[in-house]
């Protein structure tokens, strides 16, 4: 059986710095295949792009989450202990915990309590005389998420707590001091939450049935018992953390808006079918997580080629977002596509592919969905600004990446009737 071909250098990690997003994209084209061997951070790794990829990725008799995520990642990105690197019975338990948070009602919840706060914000942002959009979106986000957990959070110590929330995830694919920024913000969460839960499991804070902070706190794992204290603060920032991001997502419909202003005009008339289509390209056509991460648990065979147990395996989220076999010139911002979209799990992964209670495939998704949708509305119906003169670069090789200046918007005003 041949091997699976091999990238030329015998040890990628530059090249993955230098590529960043296309990293896999440009050698699968390179090497005319799917899937490719390499050598990353000194590990044989396994790469992978594309919709029949993702199927056979999600396929968790051969591929398990167990030691595929690298140790910085759980650092500083998802904490040590969390579902991410969880695998078969014991992770479908700990989703379903996830899960029942997402109620069609409890979403609802959360996108009113984000537009009141965005509201409110307007008028604060019509006496400044710039905004950077990405900054404000995540205050607001933070704001929101902890009023729907339930998670007290005081005025003074609001722009502490959206920061840490921001460097977890912006440092995650740091080196050096961007890195170590990224792991302390990681510690300091970790500590305020945990305290947070620990008062609530002693009866000395008050939280709602059905808040993600009471749903947390007294969850019981197969075998009975309440998460260790650690680890409920890992998951309960794993509500917290992704919310407080979506803001990226708002912060590119903003840049969207601004350059497809066709689009802008279309979403004045406020159609819900249009704006889902907008939301979903913007969620397909700007980069955001590159690759998700896992291990080879079983050998196994596939498109000829032979998977050696233990290797670990990239997919690439973005590559598969972006392939012409499936998107019809996909480097163009198109909503309509979406109209004829075929639904499937494994083709638009963003967020992961597969399914939602039995894979790892996100469970804040629909959260991101209407958060997104009521941004855009925010944008367009309730708000006039300017977008000044500004470095709107989106670099291919930041991960995560955003917009050079944050996205600033000026002059803001309210409009007259704010519905
Ligand atoms: C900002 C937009 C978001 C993006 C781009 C995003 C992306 C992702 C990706 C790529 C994964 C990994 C999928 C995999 O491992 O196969 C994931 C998993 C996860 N996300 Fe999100 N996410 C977002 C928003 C959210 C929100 C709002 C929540 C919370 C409610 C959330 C909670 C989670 C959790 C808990 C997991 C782990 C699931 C598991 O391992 O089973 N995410 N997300």
């Amino acid at each position: 059986m041949p091997t699976i071909p091999r990238d030329k250098l015998p040890e990628s990690t530059l090249a993955l710095f230098r590529d960043g997003y296309e990293f896999i994209g440009k050698r699968c084209e390179r090497l005319g295949s799917d899937v490719f061997q390499t050598r990353l951070m000194l590990q044989k790794t396994v790469c992978m792009r594309g919709p029949e990829a993702a199927q056979v990725f999600y396929d968790q008799r051969y591929f398990q989450r167990k030691g595929g995520a690298p140790l910085r990642l759980q650092k500083t990105l998802f904490g040590r202990g969390g579902v991410q690197g969880m695998d078969g019975e014991a992770h479908r338990h700990r989703k379903a915990m996830f899960m029942s948070l997402m109620t069609q009602e409890s979403i609802d919840r959360l996108v009113r309590l984000m537009s009141d706060k965005w509201r409110a914000a307007i008028l604060k942002w019509a006496e400044k005389g710039r905004i950077v959009l990405l900054d404000a979106a995540r205050e607001i986000m933070c704001r929101a998420v902890c009023a729907w957990a339930d998670i007290p959070l005081k005025e003074a110590e609001v722009r502490k707590r959206t920061r840490d929330f921001a460097d977890m995830i912006d440092d995650s694919g740091g080196v050096g001091p961007r890195y170590w920024r990224g792991r302390l913000a990681r510690m300091r969460a970790e500590k305020w939450i945990g305290e947070i839960i620990e008062a609530v499991r002693a009866n000395e804070l008050n939280a709602a049935k059905g808040s993600a902070l009471r749903t947390i706190a007294f969850h019981r794992e197969l075998d009975g018992k309440l998460l260790e204290t650690r680890i409920a603060a890992v998951e309960l920032i794993n509500v917290l953390r992704p919310t407080v991001a979506v803001a990226r997502f708002v912060t590119f419909a903003a840049l969207a808006l601004y350059e497809y202003p066709d689009w802008r005009r279309r979403l004045v008339r406020q159609k819900d079918r249009e704006l889902e289509l907008f939301v979903q390209e913007v969620r397909r056509f700007y980069p955001f997580f590159p690759f998700v991460a896992a291990r080879v648990s079983k050998p196994f065979d596939w498109q000829g080629y032979h998977f050696p147990a233990g290797a670990r395996a990239l997919l690439d989220l973005y590559g598969t977002d972006h392939d012409p076999r499936v998107w019809d010139d996909p480097e163009t911002f198109r909503p309509e596509r979406f109209l004829a979209w075929d639904g499937s799990p494994f083709n638009f992964i963003s967020q992961g592919g597969g399914d939602h209670y039995e894979n790892h495939r996100c469970p804040g998704e629909w959260i991101t969905i209407e958060l997104m949708k009521e941004a855009v509305r925010l944008l367009v119906m309730s708000m006039d600004y300017i977008v000044p003169q500004q470095d709107l670069t989106v670099s291919m090789t930041r991960m995560p990446t955003m917009p050079q200046s944050g996205f600033v918007i000026a002059d803001v005003r309210p409009r007259e009737v704010i519905v």
